[in-house]
């Protein structure tokens, strides 16, 4: 696979562009679990409704992609802002995350009425079929790609829902002109927005291009919408056949 991005693109979509400001480039931070200190972390400060990054941008399309459910994992919660917004329109929201800085945060942040797992969302032992939607954002590059999209089919019961907002890489021109466009109006929306920065591992580049993406959703995932978004991020959506 040959992955092409712009200079600028990578540094407007990558999942922290604090990295680069602090002048550490971005492969510092690639893969890097430990060296966040969550107690420099100053993002806490800011309430949920203030927070913008790439990510928190497609939160909302979680508000329209997925019906109001009695239950909802958050597949690699992080910090839990979604698991928060989640818990609004279901009765029982479980977030799962391996990293145990951002379980930390996320239990720090919401209330005792969301279940934070610190965990390996791929091998933690819930029932087959236990949750009416699997929602995840921003993960699936960090780990094999097809078991995690196969994990989440697994999990929802039939008729549920699986959401996911992901990050892949360019690979071809019409890549490219999406990415110069998107770079526009990141520009715009930096203008109006302060970046958030989130205090979660970060990998950088994905290894999955959009196309890659697409094809092994339609493959797992039959019947499901793939979607390119303008802001970096990809979207999948799938009711699981009853
Ligand atoms: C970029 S963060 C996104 C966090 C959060 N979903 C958000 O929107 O801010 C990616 C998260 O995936 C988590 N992750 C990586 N491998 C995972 C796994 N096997 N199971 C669950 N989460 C995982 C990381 O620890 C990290 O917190």
């Amino acid at each position: 696979m040959s992955n092409f991005s712009w200079p600028l693109t990578r540094v407007q979509h990558t999942e922290n562009v604090h990295s680069l400001k602090s002048g550490r480039s971005i492969n510092d931070f690639t893969r890097d679990k430990s060296s966040f200190d969550l107690k420099t972390w100053d993002g806490h400060s800011a309430p949920d409704s203030d927070r913008w990054n790439y990510n928190t941008h497609y939160y909302r399309l979680t508000d329209t992609l997925m019906p109001v459910t009695d239950s909802v994992l958050d597949f690699g919660c992080g910090e839990g802002m979604l698991t928060r917004r989640l818990r609004a329109r279901s009765a029982r929201v479980v977030g799962i995350d391996p990293d145990q800085h951002s379980i930390r945060a996320a239990r720090e942040q919401s209330g005792s009425d969301i279940d934070y797992i610190c965990g390996d969302a791929l091998e933690y032992p819930f029932e087959p079929e236990s949750f009416d939607a699997v929602v995840s954002v921003a993960v699936l590059h960090h780990i094999d790609a097809a078991r995690g999209l196969e994990r989440m089919a697994e999990l929802v019961r039939p008729g549920g829902t699986v959401m996911v907002i992901g990050c892949a890489s360019s690979e071809r021109p019409r890549d490219l002109v999406i990415d110069l466009t998107s770079t526009v109006a990141a520009l715009a929306v930096l203008s109006r927005h302060k970046l958030w920065k989130h205090p979660c591992p970060v990998v950088w580049p994905p290894p999955a291009s959009y196309r890659e993406m697409k094809e092994l959703a339609h493959e797992l995932l039959p019947g499901s919408q793939f979607r390119r978004h303008l802001l970096f991020r990809y979207s999948i959506s799938w009711t699981k056949p009853r």
